[in-house]
């Protein structure tokens, strides 16, 4: 593979924004130059790429995402080939997704089934959460193997009947995986009272997609959130709380970490820009914003945007989980608990947080919310998330000046539709790299599968478990 010099281009670097040169060999940053590489520095076979007018990034990075994975109601739209190929036209590198052990399975097993699907067939990196949908003797036995495996973080869910687990096994998961230095990912929503409240605004005649934020108000959030932060101050063990909608989960989160407690809190694109009015778009066209938790009101989507810009949300992912809305969404016409819980984002969200904030933020707080913070969080740091000598050769050359309009005409995600229709944006990547090889070129992808499987390490957790003092006692 021949080297590449990024030239000309505005660095986004921790020490801060360079004027300078990048240059790759191999699958790696061999040197960050600012002014500029002299020509003898430059090996003679070097592939030049013009980066003038562009800031250059290291790749974004997406902790969330469900690619190719049955989700109790239906199989995702996007495979990791095409989630990933999307992934990378929109500028991000590498997800982080959630592997899943359905119950009956293993976490080796449901290690191995992701990897079959994954490998060989993707534009961006890919690492691997793992979600647990049972715990019992052998699942926690596996644990210690899933960090040999590089999954240093798991993910447990408050609802969904099929994946929940009840607080005891949810303490028991974060002090098993709290010497190991992992970190629980948690779905917060009480699922026991979505239930019995999808229940009743069913049985009062409400059928279709506005019954599905009527069912899951703001507070079955918040009190799942406030539980977690609980159950983490038990432990002392680190955890995300993924996926933040409302004002008030937020404040439950930040109550918690005002506590002591290690809590990475994420929030999602749609959470901030678009609100529980799409759920009236006539002709179900609202099941396409069908996902949990909800779509909110306006007071909540401002309340999240000053939570970004006061550093209180730590990353920003997609929670890209992909269904078509003819064929998959609209079998739920006449029971808006059918319709299949999800919405794609993969590919827009560095161009939609860049224009969502242009005003306040500038390219040092994209970088950290989208790139460094989930390194950090996620055990990759600095071998992702920073533009560094010696990190691998993931680099997002960013043309800020493109200007064009989000659709599903242009899109490269599987899917039959994007929540962000019409909205004008400008931004693109004018060149991507993962490993060192070019996947995409002005926005359109190159053909290469240069992904690779991103092992990744626990972190120590900073503080001590409540609940330790009782077990001596047993
Ligand atoms: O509706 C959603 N978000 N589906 C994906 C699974 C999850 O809850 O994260
Ligand atoms: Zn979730
Ligand atoms: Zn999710």
């Amino acid at each position: 593979m021949p080297a590449k010099l990024i030239k000309g281009g505005r660095l986004v670097t921790p020490a801060g924004l360079i004027n300078g040169d990048v240059l790759i060999v191999d699958d790696k940053i061999a040197r960050i130059a600012p002014e500029g590489l002299a020509e003898g520095e430059t090996p003679r076979d070097a592939e030049v790429f013009d980066a003038s007018g562009c800031y250059v990034y290291p790749g974004f990075i997406d902790a969330h995402t469900h690619m190719q994975c049955w989700t109790g109601m239906d199989w995702t739209a996007d495979s990791f080939e095409t989630g990933t190929r999307a992934a990378a036209c929109g500028g991000t590198t590498t997800i982080v997704d959630y592997a899943t052990q359905d119950r009956g399975m293993t976490m080796p097993e449901a290690l191995a089934e992701w990897h079959k699907r994954a490998d060989g067939t993707c534009t961006a990196n890919y690492g691997f959460h793992m979600a647990i949908a049972e715990w019992n003797g052998q699942t926690k036995a596996d644990i210690p193997l899933m960090f040999e495996e590089g999954v240093s973080s798991f993910k447990t869910y408050f609802a969904y009947d099929h994946l929940k687990l009840d607080d005891a096994q949810t303490l028991d998961v974060l002090e098993t995986i709290k010497p190991y230095g992992g970190i629980l990912c948690v779905h917060c929503e009480n699922g026991t009272v979505v239930n019995e409240l999808q229940r009743r605004v069913f049985d009062a005649g409400v059928t279709g997609p506005e019954g599905h934020p009527l069912s899951r108000p703001d507070e079955v959030e918040a009190e799942a959130i406030a539980r977690l932060g609980y159950l983490a101050e038990l432990s002392g063990a680190r955890v995300n709380v993924v996926h933040v909608s409302t004002e008030e989960g937020l404040k439950a989160a930040t109550a918690a970490r005002d506590r002591g407690v290690d809590v990475a809190i994420e929030s999602c694109p749609q959470y901030m820009i678009l609100d529980e009015s799409h759920y009236l778009e006539p002709d179900f066209r609202g099941a396409k914003y069908v996902m949990s938790p909800p779509l909110r009101q306006q007071s909540d989507l401002s309340a999240l945007c000053e939570g970004v810009l006061e550093g209180d949300v730590d990353t920003i992912a997609t929670d890209h989980c992909s269904f078509n809305f003819f064929g998959q969404k609209d079998r739920g016409i006449g029971d808006f608990r059918k319709i299949p819980n999800g919405g794609p984002g993969v590919e827009h969200r560095p161009v939609l947080i860049m224009n969502l904030f242009e005003d306040e933020l500038g390219p040092e707080d994209f970088c950290r919310l989208m790139s460094e913070n989930p390194a950090r969080v996620f055990g990759m740091y600095p071998r992702k998330g920073a533009l560094v000598e010696g990190a691998d050769a993931d680099v997002c050359v960013w043309d800020p000046d493109v200007e064009w309009t989000i659709s599903m005409k242009n899109q490269h995600q599987a899917v039959d539709y994007t929540p962000y229709e019409g909205y004008d944006v400008h931004g693109q990547p004018r060149q991507v790299f993962v490993n060192g090889e070019l996947a995409v070129e002005h926005g359109e992808p190159t053909g290469t599968l240069p992904g690779r499987y991103v092992p990744r390490e626990g972190a120590p957790a900073t503080v001590t478990a409540k609940a330790g003092n009782c077990r001596c006692i047993w």
